[in-house]
């Protein structure tokens, strides 16, 4: 079993080599499909940028593609070298071929294929979000099946009664899994808007799991082991516990992870401020996917969750816009300013009176300072107000309580139609964590912003780190 599951340290010695190549092959290959790209129509304009929406500069988009498709060519590549026993006769080496590893890393490699042509034909058609939500569904069935067919949930390592127990919701946890591939891919596509925002939250969960995958691996020096004090110097793990299969599987997640690091700095590279390439949402799907398909297959799905702590609460944040309670615009990136250059948190406009539901919901947001209402003092002085935001000249018109033939408003008795006692809401922040970050921290500049979150996503991975290695550790198997 010892030399099943111990690394063969030239297989980590080429992904790392292979890491770099992702690395340098994303610096090198962007700039250089990126003419070809806005010549096929992949372009779009960067919104926060003087001119903006009008005429801002155009910028190559989509390059997720030939990241991704890097990335999914040198993990092909790479197939040898973790299964490179497989060129020794197993009565030698008395190590048996894996038949299972090798169904693992295809499937994932399938999973990882199908979120990409999902995820470009999402740029070249932009899909509508009820129709988009399915997608990375699709794309992991090939994952979800592997896993269920060598036992799924059942083999899960889990050290703990309170683990145990939780076995008993196997279908549950089934369902959470085929969520998963879902939230990961439009989560960190929701978080999107401003330069290099994509690229850093991928970037940051990337190595969070590489870390996490390296805390299980056998790699680490006595000496190392002797200074934090921890672990089984002898074999040189940082989790005593850690053996057998858990490793294993965390090795393969390491595989995955370090040439997606590579990736993502790669791209990085290009895509921060100021922009000259946008990943589209292929790269989105991609990264996504690598994420679930990693965290399925490791049997740590549950400690995956906890590096999205930024995106979960994201997508709470903004369902009210998701669910069309509050009016959700095709952008609802940060509004930027170009006589100060500064990003400022943008607005969606009620053009009538919210509904009482609507109301009711953001009133208990701004309570909680998550968000920012704009209101009229009474309802008969709104009828038709002109504000002037910033230079622009916005005609609101909003109808009186006589006029208005909304149902709930009616229910209201007409009286205070449309208003939540403190009059009546014109408008509201964009319902995202980097609006929210806008209104919290005042106006700031595209990169700065871009940098504060992530410096949020690395200081919830640190609390992840901390829920999953101290609080968590009676629930969390593997
Ligand atoms: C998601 C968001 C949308 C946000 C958009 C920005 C939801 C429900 N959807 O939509 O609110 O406005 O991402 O990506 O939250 N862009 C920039 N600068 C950047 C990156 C993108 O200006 O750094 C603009 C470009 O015009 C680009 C466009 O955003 O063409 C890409 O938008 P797309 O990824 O197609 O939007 P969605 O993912 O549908
Ligand atoms: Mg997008």
């Amino acid at each position: 079993l010892r030399s099943v599951v111990q690394p063969s340290f030239p297989a980590l010695q080429a992904n790392v080599g292979f890491s770099l190549l992702a690395f340098v092959g994303s610096v090198v290959l962007v700039p250089q499909v990126g003419k070809a790209f806005v010549e096929k129509g992949l372009k779009g304009r960067d919104l926060c940028k003087p001119g903006g929406r009008i005429s801002g500069p155009y910028i190559p988009e989509c390059l997720g593609l030939p990241c991704a498709s890097l990335y999914i060519l040198l993990m092909m590549l790479f197939i040898p070298f973790p299964f490179s026993h497989l060129f020794t006769p197993s009565s030698d080496s008395g190590v048996a071929f894996s038949q299972q590893e090798l169904t693992l890393y295809l499937s994932s490699l399938l999973s990882l294929l199908t979120a990409t042509l999902l995820g470009f034909i999402d740029d070249l058609f932009d899909i509508r979000w009820r129709h988009k939500l399915p997608i990375p569904l699709v794309a992991s069935v090939p994952t979800l099946l592997v896993y269920y067919s060598e036992g799924g949930w059942t083999s899960v390592v889990l050290p703990s009664t309170v683990g145990n127990w939780l076995s008993s919701i196997g279908p549950l946890y089934y369902i959470y899994l085929l969520l998963l591939p879902t939230f990961t891919t439009n989560s960190i596509n929701i978080v999107a808007g401003i330069n290099g925002v994509e690229v850093t939250q991928a970037l940051i969960i990337a190595l969070s799991v590489l870390l996490n995958d390296l805390l299980f691996i056998p790699i680490w020096p006595e000496r190392f082991l002797a200074v934090v004090g921890g672990g089984n110097p002898s074999e040189g793990r940082l989790l005593g516990w850690a053996a057998g299969e858990v490793v294993q599987r965390h090795l393969m997640s390491a595989y995955f992870m370090a040439p997606m690091v590579g990736v993502c700095a790669g791209f990085l590279w290009h895509n921060w401020y100021p922009a000259k390439a946008f990943p589209g949402d292929t790269f989105c799907y991609f990264t996504g996917m690598a994420f679930s398909v990693v965290a399925i297959h490791g049997h740590f799905s549950k400690t995956l969750i906890l590096f999205f702590i930024p995106q979960i609460f994201n997508f709470i944040l903004s369902c009210p816009q998701l669910f069309h309670l509050v009016p959700c615009p095709r952008h609802r990136l940060p509004r930027y300013d170009a006589t100060t250059n500064l990003l400022f948190p943008s607005l969606t406009e009620f053009e009538r009176p919210p509904e009482m539901k609507t109301r009711v919901v953001l009133r208990i947001m701004e309570v909680l300072r998550l968000v920012k209402l704009e209101r009229a003092s009474s309802t008969m002085s709104v009828t038709q107000k002109v504000r002037n935001k910033s230079g622009n000249q916005v005609a609101v018109k909003v109808k009186t309580s006589g006029e208005n033939s909304d149902p709930d408003n009616i229910r209201d008795g007409g009286k205070e139609s449309g208003s939540d006692g403190e009059g009546v809401i014109l408008s509201s922040t964009n319902l995202t964590i980097l609006n929210l970050l806008l209104v919290h921290f005042g106006p700031m500049r595209e990169q700065s912003l871009c940098l504060l979150l992530g410096f949020i996503q690395v200081f919830c991975s640190g609390v992840a780190f901390g829920i999953r290695y101290g609080l968590g550790s009676m629930v969390y198997g593997g």
